[in-house]
């Protein structure tokens, strides 16, 4: 709804979401009264909420403040409140203290007020809605943040690449995948892009009929509705579009033949990791100047070096604005081989490491021929910090591992600055 006028819960709102389905997006609601939490249930039911992940809290914002200081914040908090204009609107700065950038609030209230209508949104939050509402208002309400034409892409693209063919970047993606999906709980999708080498299937020990390949060779419309029907669940809050793996046909592909691919996948998936070959070529080079996050790996010897050093020029050309590359260098200390050590590395090329990876091959093989991830395999490993950092760093959170809050600067708490 764009501007509020003497129905808040209007006609507007309820028309425009039309039959689309609210995309993967966790929800997490807080409510004062047992009619509210069963109007939010009822909403959870709705057809057009099949993908969403909701769950009901009672207590309301206080309650909502305290669970964020210590946990991560979903795509959408619904909040239940009865306070007057300014309590409310103290209370909302406090959670704006705890909430990622990326969070939508919407707040179900109790007072037919325009002026409270107008100070939330210009706070902002994303709407407000009084009660008593039908479950099906709240869910166009969703369906209009979060489904509709005009809604941005919910969906950051990080993607992955070796400076040399096998230097891990495949392995670091997944276990970053899998490091997003338990420290930010909010759904990932992992698009295999060698299609005819990737290891994405494999590493969750998974084997779909179908897979990325059938998006893009489809002679047919693809959506969001093709691309669920391919994407295979591996793990709570992990998806995949795992690659064929076989030599039956070419993969030659356009310079955009993935565009539409990967943006559909951002409207309907919170976070999307993009599995990169080791290789140079139109469709590659195009996809890297699009992402959200690049994560470059590396092995610290001098051929890496060389590439590295010719990767991170290129993109710095063809993305001038765009946060830099994020340096990984993994495999560090194979027994007898001659290294260049990470700081080294890094000033040599004028970029920094941000993280460093032991060659651990007892602990990589395991992962890898048991198809399980790293933190499957031991979960008190060291090397899932380094997991749980690049997830932080690659979402736009702290980059210094810990929990996300103060990290950056809440949306909520950035917007109140501009207003
Ligand atoms: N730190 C490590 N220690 C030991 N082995 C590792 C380590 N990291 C990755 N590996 C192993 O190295 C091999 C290659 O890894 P991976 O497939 O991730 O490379 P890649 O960079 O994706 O290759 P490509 O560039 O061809 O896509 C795998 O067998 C993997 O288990
Ligand atoms: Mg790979």
């Amino acid at each position: 709804m764009s501007e509020y006028d003497s129905d808040p819960n209007g006609v507007e709102a309820t028309s425009i979401a039309g039959a689309r389905l609210v995309p993967h997006i966790t929800i997490q609601a807080f409510c004062e009264n047992a009619k509210t939490a069963q109007m939010i249930e009822q909403a959870a039911s709705d057809r057009r909420m099949n993908k969403v992940a909701l769950t009901t809290h009672n207590g309301g914002i206080s309650a909502a403040i305290e669970i964020y200081r210590v946990n991560p914040t979903p795509n959408l908090i619904i909040l239940e409140s009865s306070l007057a204009a300014h309590e409310l609107i103290d209370s909302l700065n406090e959670l704006a203290g705890v909430c990622d950038a990326s969070t939508r609030v919407v707040v179900i209230g109790h007072q037919n007020d325009v002026e409270l209508y107008r100070k939330l949104i210009r706070f902002g939050v994303s709407e407000y809605l009084v009660m008593p509402i039908e479950s099906s208002v709240l869910v166009d309400t969703i369906a209009e943040q979060f489904a509709s034409e005009s809604s941005a892409p919910i969906g950051r693209t990080i993607a992955f690449m070796s400076a040399k063919g096998g230097a891990g970047s495949s392995t670091i993606a997944h276990n970053t995948a899998w490091a997003i999906s338990q420290t930010v709980r909010r759904d990932v999708l992992i698009l295999d892009m060698d299609l005819p080498f990737g290891t994405a299937g494999l590493n969750f020990n998974q084997e779909p009929p179908h897979g990325l390949a059938d998006a893009v060779f489809s002679k047919d419309v693809v959506d969001d509705v093709v691309i669920d029907r391919l994407m295979s669940k591996c793990a709570n809050h992990v998806n995949l579009l795992t690659a064929p793996g076989t030599l039956d046909r070419d993969y030659d592909f356009e310079e955009r033949s993935f565009e539409q691919i990967v943006e559909i996948c951002q409207n309907n998936v919170p976070l999307v990791v993009l599995d990169l070959p080791h290789a140079w070529n139109a469709w590659i080079r195009h996809t890297l100047s699009t992402v959200d996050e690049i994560v470059v790996v590396a092995e610290p010897d001098l051929a890496n070096l060389r590439n590295t050093k010719t990767i991170l020029d290129k993109l710095k050309e063809l993305r001038p604005d765009e946060s830099e590359p994020i340096l990984m260098l993994n495999k560090v200390g194979v027994p007898k081989r001659p290294e260049i050590a990470a700081n080294e590395f890094g000033t040599s090329i004028d970029a920094e490491c941000f993280g460093q990876i032991q060659f651990d091959p007892a602990l990589f093989g395991s992962a890898a021929n048991n198809g399980q991830m790293i933190a499957e395999i031991n979960a008190s490993h060291k090397i899932n910090e380094i997991f749980t950092n690049l997830a932080l760093k690659t979402t736009g959170r702290s980059d210094q591992g810990g929990t996300q809050q103060g990290g950056v600067i809440p949306g909520l708490l950035r917007k109140l600055k501009l207003a």
